[in-house]
C-alpha cells in the first residue's frame, strides 16, 4: 500500500500535540490512571509503569497489583494508590470505568490471570493500553484478538507482535501486517523497535527517531506503558497519546544517556529525566 503517507515524528508534530498545563486546574483536570501490572518477582514492572504515569502528570494514579507488591509499591510510589488484585499474581481486574488503564507489564501468564483478564476485556467498554503479558495472554487464542476494545493501543515488541499475529520475514512485512491488523481490529499498534512505528487504524505510519540503545534493557517498555496511559488519561487522543508517548520516552532516554552513558543509564534514570523533556517543551 504505497499510496498511504508515512510521517516522521518531528518537533513540529510534537509541538502541535503537546498541551501545556493550565494554572487554573486541579487533579481532576489530568485524569485517572490505573496501571494493572506485576506478579511475584516482577513487581518492579508495576513500579516502573506507575512511576512513569505519576511523573508524566496524571491527576490520580492507581496500581492494581498482587498483595506481594503492596509494600514496595507504597514505598517507592507513595503518590499512587494500591488496589489489591490477588496474592502473588492478579486474579481480578476490578477497574472502575472512570480511569484509563494500562495493563500488562510483569503480569505473568498463569491461568487465573488469563481467565480474569479475558473476562474483564469481554465487558470493558473503553479504549485501553495493552502491553507485555496482557498481549502474551491474548496471543494464546486468535479469537481473543476481537476482545481488544476498539481504539485501544497495543505496544508489542517484535516477539510479542509475532505471537499475536504470526511470523513475518522482515520489518517491511511487519509494517504491512500491522497495517492490516490495525485496520481489521480498529486499534493503534505501537511496534517497538530501534525506530518505533505507530500504526493507526486508518493505516498511517508514524516513525519515531528519538531514543537510543541505552533503552535496550529490561524495564524500558514498562516505562512506555506508564507514559502513554498517562497521556491518554490527560485527554490526549489515542493517536496523539501514542505518538507523543513514544517520542517522549525516546527523548528522556537521550537526556539519560548524556548524563549516565547508554551503558549505565537505567529505566529509573530515564524516568528521572522526564522533567527535562517537559522543560524543553514548555
Ligand atoms: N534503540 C532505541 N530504542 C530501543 C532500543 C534501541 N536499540 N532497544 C529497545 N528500545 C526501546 C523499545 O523501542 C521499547 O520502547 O525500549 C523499549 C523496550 O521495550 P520491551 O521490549 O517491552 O522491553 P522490556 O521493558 O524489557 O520488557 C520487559 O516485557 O517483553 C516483555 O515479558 C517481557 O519481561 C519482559 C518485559
Ligand atoms: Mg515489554
Amino acid at each position: 500500500n504505497t499510496a498511504t503517507p508515512d510521517f516522521v515524528i518531528d518537533d513540529k508534530i510534537v509541538e502541535s500535540i503537546f498541551k501545556p498545563r493550565n494554572e487554573f486546574s486541579h487533579k481532576g483536570t489530568y485524569g485517572k490512571v490505573t496501571i494493572a501490572a506485576g506478579s511475584y518477582g516482577k513487581v518492579g514492572a508495576a513500579v516502573l509503569a506507575t512511576k512513569s504515569a505519576l511523573k508524566t502528570g496524571a491527576g490520580l494514579t492507581f496500581t492494581l497489583a498482587p498483595k506481594c507488591g503492596y509494600e514496595v509499591l507504597q514505598t517507592s510510589c507513595p503518590e499512587a494508590m494500591f488496589i489489591q488484585g490477588g496474592e502473588n499474581y492478579i486474579d481480578q481486574f476490578d477497574i472502575d470505568e472512570t480511569s484509563v488503564c494500562g495493563i500488562g507489564p510483569g503480569l505473568g501468564t498463569v491461568l487465573e490471570t488469563e481467565k480474569s483478564l479475558l473476562k474483564f476485556l469481554k465487558q470493558y467498554p473503553k479504549p485501553l493500553l495493552l502491553d507485555a503479558d496482557a498481549l502474551n495472554i491474548i496471543s494464546k487464542d486468535e479469537k481473543n484478538l476481537k476482545l481488544i476494545p476498539k481504539k485501544s493501543i497495543i505496544t508489542p515488541h517484535p516477539k510479542e507482535f509475532e505471537r499475536l499475529f504470526g511470523a513475518i520475514k522482515n520489518s517491511f512485512e511487519r509494517i504491512e501486517l500491522a497495517r492490516k491488523k490495525a485496520n481489521e481490529l480498529q486499534i493503534y499498534i505501537v511496534l517497538k523497535d530501534h525506530h518505533t512505528q505507530i500504526i493507526t487504524p486508518e493505516g498511517n505510519v508514524f516513525y519515531n527517531i528519538t531514543g537510543n540503545s541505552g533503552l535496550a534493557k529490561g524495564g524500558s517498555g514498562d516505562i512506555l506503558t506508564g507514559i502513554i496511559t498517562s497521556f491518554l488519561a490527560q485527554g490526549y487522543s489515542e493517536e496523539n497519546a501514542a505518538i507523543f508517548g513514544v517520542w517522549f520516552h525516546g527523548k528522556a532516554a537521550e537526556f539519560a544517556a548524556e548524563k549516565y552513558s547508554k551503558e549505565s543509564m537505567l529505566p529509573t534514570d530515564v524516568i528521572n529525566e522526564f522533567g527535562n523533556v517537559f522543560e524543553e517543551l514548555n
